[in-house]
This record gives structure tokens, C-alpha cells and sequence, in this order.
């Protein structure tokens, strides 16, 4: 079996790299089915979701090359089927980007009903919704989302809630349609701007991404080109709060410090010192930290993928903090784990209370989904003693090579096998 071993107590120090963001890359990958011509990506995060929805287009027929681990080619001209493979599909989220990718393409897509993260009901209501006023039929049949246009036309869909993959998904559906589609209450995180200037870049016409109204004027056809994915918001603020936890002084790098606003408010009023240069934050936590509110919303409100984080380290803060969780139904499934390290944590419908302060002492823990296990790993950071995080598969799903890039900025941390028998 495969764990994590954290020593804590030790301040980091030193500089970190944040890699290609996940969740743009999730969505700009099956993006590339729409392009005729080869696609080159750079700052492609090497993690788990990438690795399957990779798996996913070369199931489908694409080449994909890998140029160098963070670069890849992909030329999707031999792609001649719109059903994607079941198993592979039903185990990651972000495979519902297979829908608006191959509906776009071919008029048509069968895609499995997708899995993931499990935060209680996932509905894709929104998506059928944005394929539906397109003009496809969608049913549900046998676990399976099966979606067919004789011919996609251009519609204004109103999203009734702010929906990332919604949003994208009627990009990707939208992109050659005939006419001009319009999303309104469109979500505006990073990485729909991110996904838009993609398909810009390869000749697309999508105006107004990172605002709450996206017009999508179809094209005929995209070609070939080059792109870099930005930089992964929520790995960078992940790494901002283990520098919080952990003390010490850390250069973030490669960040856009814009996307990062709320987070450092928030680490701000906790009394965490922060610097911000062009392309990078630097966090310095010297002194103790106190407790704050937190609420979680669409950008560029403070995310919810950066919730447990933040509240690992709202257990250091002495006194009461409130954390409340609006986007998903049930997110606070990690707090039992938490708990095993001594955290005092109530969780009262869709808020949790901390009462912060207790010293944290290591014990094993289980990661429950890839944001817990991030929580987990910057709780280890500040205890006392050993964490052995099981199934850190989760976190690997989203942070590349974690134990590696932590040990190079004074973090004890280890992957160790222990054998099951
Ligand atoms: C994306 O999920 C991210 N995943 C999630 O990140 C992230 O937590 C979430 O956006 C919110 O920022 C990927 O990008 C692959 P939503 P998504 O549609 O698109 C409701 C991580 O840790 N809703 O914005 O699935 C839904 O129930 C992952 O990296 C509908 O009601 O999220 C939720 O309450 C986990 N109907 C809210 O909208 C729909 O059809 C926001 O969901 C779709 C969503």
C-alpha cells in the first residue's frame, strides 16, 4: 500500500514552482478533438486527471505525443468515433468535457455519466440544458450521457447557477456550431478564460470569457497551433497555506497574483505577512495566526477547491473561525480526519466551526478526495510528530510529484510502500 510520511514541525523555506493548471487543462485537452491540425500544449501539469483524459483521446483515435513531461502534441484528424470509453470516463469528473467536445465535432457523443470527486449530488442538468438549446437530443441510458444533433445551431442559455464545467461544456459544443451562442450567468474562474483563448488561439471567435456573459460566434473549422496553460491557482494557493501552516518564508512562483486576490485577503487578515510581485507571492508567517470567516463562492469569490485547505489552517489559529461551504452540497467529509490530528471541528449544515489553537500531534489519516488530502498534508506539516496519509493516489490526482517539490523547500516528506500482508 502506498502512503505519505509527514514529520512536522518544521518551518519551510525557499522557493516553489506552481505547475500548468488542472482544471484548464482537463477541459483544453478534449478541446483539441475540434481542431483540425496538430495542437502543441505546454505547461501541461503531470498528474493523474491528465493522465486519463489523455488515455481517453488516444482511446478515441488521437496521437498524442509527449514532447517533454509538461508538453504535449495532439492531433486529433484520425478521430473517427464520438463514443468514449466507459471505464475510463466513469472515473474522472472532468470526461464530461467529452460531450461538448465530440457533440461539437461530430454532432454527436456517448460518454459515461461521469465520476470523481464525490462532494454529494454532482447533477449535469446544466450542460444538457446548453446541448439541448443547441438543438441535440440528450438521454440517459444505461449509465451513459448520449448526445446527437443532426446540426448545431447558435441559442442564448441563461445557466440557472454558476457552473464551471456548464460553462465550458457549451464553449466546446458551441465553438462550430452555426451563429452566435450566448451564455448568460457564465461562471468567470481562470480557467474558462484560459479554455476560450485556447480555442481563440486556434481560430475560434469566443468573446466576453472571465465575464458573466460569453458570446461564442461559430466558426467552420479551427487549425493547428501553440498554447501554454496558465498557472494552477489552486495548487499555487495550496502551497501559499502550507507556507502558513508550516512558518516560515516561501517564494510562490509562477502565479498570477490576480487570481490569488481572496486567498491572500484572507491569509492577510489571519496576519500572514504576503508579498506580490509580477509572477510570484511570497509568504512569510511569522508570527501566530488568527482566526477568520471564510466563505466559498464562484470566482472571484474564494474558491471552494480551497476550502479544506484553509480550514487545516484555521485549526492553528487560536480561537473560533466559521467556514462556510456555497457551492457544494457536501464538502466536509475530511473533517473526521482532521479530527484524528486533534483538530476541534464542528460542522453544522454547510458550515464548519473551528475551534483553533489545539496543538496538532501526527497520526495515520486517509485521504478522502484530492482537496482533503491537501488539507491533510498541510495539517501533518504543522504537527507534532508522524502523518501517514493512505491513499495518497487522490492527491496525485491534481499535484504533481508533491513529496518532491515539499522536500525541496525543508518539508520531511516521503512516499513509502507498506506492504498489505
Ligand atoms: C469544477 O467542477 C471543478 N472541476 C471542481 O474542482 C470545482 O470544485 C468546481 O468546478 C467549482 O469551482 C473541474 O474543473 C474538473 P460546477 P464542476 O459545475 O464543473 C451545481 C477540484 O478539486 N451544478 O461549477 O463539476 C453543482 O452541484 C475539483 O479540482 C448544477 O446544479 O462544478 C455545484 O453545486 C473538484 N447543475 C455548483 O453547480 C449542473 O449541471 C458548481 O458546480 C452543474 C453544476
Amino acid at each position: 500500500m502506498e502512503t505519505l510520511r509527514v514529520i512536522g514541525g518544521k518551518p519551510l523555506h525557499g522557493e516553489i514552482q506552481t505547475n500548468g493548471a488542472k482544471n484548464a487543462a482537463v477541459a483544453i485537452i478534449p478541446a483539441a478533438l475540434l481542431v483540425n491540425g496538430i495542437c502543441r500544449i505546454e505547461n501541461v501539469p503531470d498528474i493523474r486527471d491528465v493522465g486519463v483524459i489523455l488515455e481517453m483521446l488516444t482511446y478515441l483515435g488521437a496521437k498524442v505525443t509527449k514532447v517533454d513531461n509538461n508538453t504535449i502534441e495532439i492531433d486529433s484528424s484520425c478521430v473517427s468515433t464520438y463514443k468514449a470509453p466507459y471505464d475510463l470516463a466513469s472515473r474522472m469528473r472532468a470526461s464530461y468535457y467529452l460531450l461538448g467536445a465530440l457533440l461539437g465535432r461530430f454532432g454527436q457523443a456517448e460518454v459515461a455519466l461521469p465520476g470523481g470527486c464525490n462532494f454529494g449530488e454532482r447533477p449535469i442538468d446544466l450542460h444538457v440544458k446548453g446541448f439541448k438549446a443547441l438543438g441535440a437530443t440528450v438521454d440517459i441510458i444505461r449509465g451513459q450521457v448520449e448526445a446527437r444533433a443532426g446540426h448545431l445551431k447558435g441559442a442564448t442559455v441563461y445557466l440557472d447557477k454558476v457552473s464551471v464545467g456548464a460553462t465550458m461544456n457549451i464553449i466546446l459544443a458551441a465553438t462550430l456550431a452555426e451563429g452566435r451562442t450566448v451564455i448568460e450567468n457564465a461562471a468567470k474562474e481562470p480557467h474558462i478564460v484560459d479554455l476560450a483563448n485556447f480555442l481563440n488561439a486556434m481560430g475560434a471567435r469566443i468573446r466576453g470569457a472571465g465575464t458573466d456573459v460569453i458570446r461564442i460566434d461559430g466558426v467552420k473549422s479551427l487549425g493547428g497551433g501553440s498554447y501554454a496553460i496558465i498557472p494552477d491557482q489552486i495548487e499555487a494557493g495550496t502551497f501559499m497555506i502550507m507556507a502558513a501552516a508550516a512558518g516560515g518564508d516561501v517564494l510562490v512562483k509562477n502565479i498570477i497574483p490576480k487570481h490569488m486576490a481572496s486567498l491572500v485577503s484572507k491569509l492577510e487578515e489571519m496576519g500572514v505577512e504576503i508579498e506580490e510581485y509580477d509572477d510570484a507571492i511570497r509568504v512569510v508567517r511569522t508570527s501566530p495566526l488568527k482566526p477568520c470567516d471564510v466563505r466559498t463562492m464562484p470566482y472571484p469569490g474564494f474558491p471552494t477547491d480551497l476550502q479544506p485547505q484553509i480550514v487545516a489552517l484555521l485549526t492553528l489559529a487560536e480561537g473560533t473561525s466559521m467556514v462556510t461551504e456555497d457551492v457544494w452540497d457536501n464538502r466536509f467529509q475530511y473533517v473526521g480526519e482532521l479530527k484524528r490530528l486533534g483538530a476541534d471541528i464542528s460542522v453544522q449544515g454547510k458550515t464548519a466551526i473551528i475551534e483553533g489553537g489545539n496543538t496538532l500531534h501526527g497520526a495515520p489519516v486517509r485521504a478522502t478526495d484530492l482537496r482533503a488530502g491537501a488539507a491533510l498534508v498541510i495539517a501533518a506539516l504543522a504537527s507534532d510528530g508522524v502523518t501517514v496519509i493512505n491513499d495518497p493516489i487522490y492527491i496525485d490526482r491534481g499535484y504533481e510529484n508533491i513529496e518532491l517539490r515539499l522536500s525541496k523547500i525543508g518539508a520531511t516528506i516521503e512516499r513509502v510502500y507498506i506492504s498489505n500482508g
